[in-house]
């Protein structure tokens, strides 16, 4: 009989489920760096409960997506796998997913997401893609399409800054405005997200309710998920964003749809690099929008 069992997952597994994502992802990065990566670090402290915090408030808004595998025997929790997906309204994203190289290319992986699957029940999906050969596999032949995603790299040569008008701080009474934006971009709104994203960032959108849009960054100043109804207020919040960037900055999760972030990104002096896939199926690539490779 199959020593491993594939479960919903439960609060008392999140401790073991950190630690089978913190190894997971360590290999899988050191296997798929290029010589000119910066080595691969060990996930901190700080990642780590970040982590715990995000599955916890994951399984606390809709549990019916998080699913670990289970290996009796292996101790401390014995989680060898997950694969945690959310719905929200009308979309499902894939939030993370991993298991551990000791026990890849075994069929583990196929049966956590054909669990996170049935939950999507036929809903357009979208997430975030390593380039990771059995992760890119399992995609594909899950019928998802993998659009290459670019980033661009670099410290802003705070010379090229344009004056930037007509923007504002977010609050909350923002997300219903946010959420009808985010149903036109990417199917459904992030709901319940946003309160999670703005605990933990910064939010400024657009004053201009004719061509809205908003950003969330991060404490160095780099766009976490942006989202804007047309390309000038796309650019506008994303020039907001690198004005407030310290040291190098990073532009992550830009695909060809996407090429008015290319140009500001190459305007500010930022090299451009090729990093991971979207993924999407039953929808296509959202734009104007930088996905968030944690709430896509
Ligand atoms: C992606 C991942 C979860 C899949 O789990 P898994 O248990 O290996 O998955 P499966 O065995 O069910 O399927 C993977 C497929 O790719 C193949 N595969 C697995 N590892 C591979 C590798 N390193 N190179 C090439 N093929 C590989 C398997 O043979 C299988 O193909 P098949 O179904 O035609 O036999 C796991 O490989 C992983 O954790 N990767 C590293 C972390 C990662 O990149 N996660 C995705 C983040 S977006």
């Amino acid at each position: 009989m199959d020593s491993v069992q594939v479960r919903l997952m439960r609060e008392d597994d999140l401790a073991s489920a950190e630690r089978a994502s913190a190894l997971t992802f360590f290999e899988a990065e050191r296997s798929t760096r290029r010589v000119s990566d910066p080595e691969v670090e060990p996930r901190s402290a700080g990642a780590s409960e970040q982590w715990v915090d995000r599955m916890r408030f994951y399984l606390s808004v809709d549990p019916g997506g998080c699913w670990v595998a289970v290996e009796e025997g292996t101790g401390a929790g014995g989680v060898v796998g997950f694969a945690i997906s959310q719905n929200r309204g009308r979309l499902w994203f894939l939030a993370t997913y991993g298991v551990l190289p000791s026990h890849q290319a075994r069929g583990i992986g196929k049966r956590l997401m054909d669990a996170a699957l049935d939950h999507a029940d036929g809903r357009p999906g979208i997430f975030s893609s390593s380039v990771h050969a059995g992760a890119t596999r399992r995609y594909r032949l899950a019928g998802f399409s993998l659009h290459p995603q670019m980033r661009m790299v670099g410290t802003v040569d705070r010379s090229t800054l344009p004056a930037i008008d007509g923007l504002r701080e977010g609050r909350a009474d923002d997300f219903e405005w946010m959420d009808r934006l985010d149903q036109n971009l990417r199917v459904a709104g992030h709901g319940a997200d946003h309160g999670y994203l703005l605990g933990t960032l910064r939010l400024v959108v657009s004053r201009d309710m004719t061509k809205p849009g908003y950003v969330y960054t991060d404490d160095r100043g780099r766009a976490s998920l942006l989202a804007a109804s047309h390309p000038e207020t796309a650019q506008k919040l994303l020039w907001e964003a690198l004005a407030s960037s310290r040291g190098r900055t990073l532009v992550n999760c830009i695909t060809t749809p996407n090429e008015w972030a290319i140009d500001v990104g190459l305007a500010a002096c930022l090299d451009i690099g090729q990093e991971g896939y979207i993924a999407v199926r039953g929808m296509p690539v959202p734009a104007p929008y930088l996905a968030s490779g944690h709430f896509l």
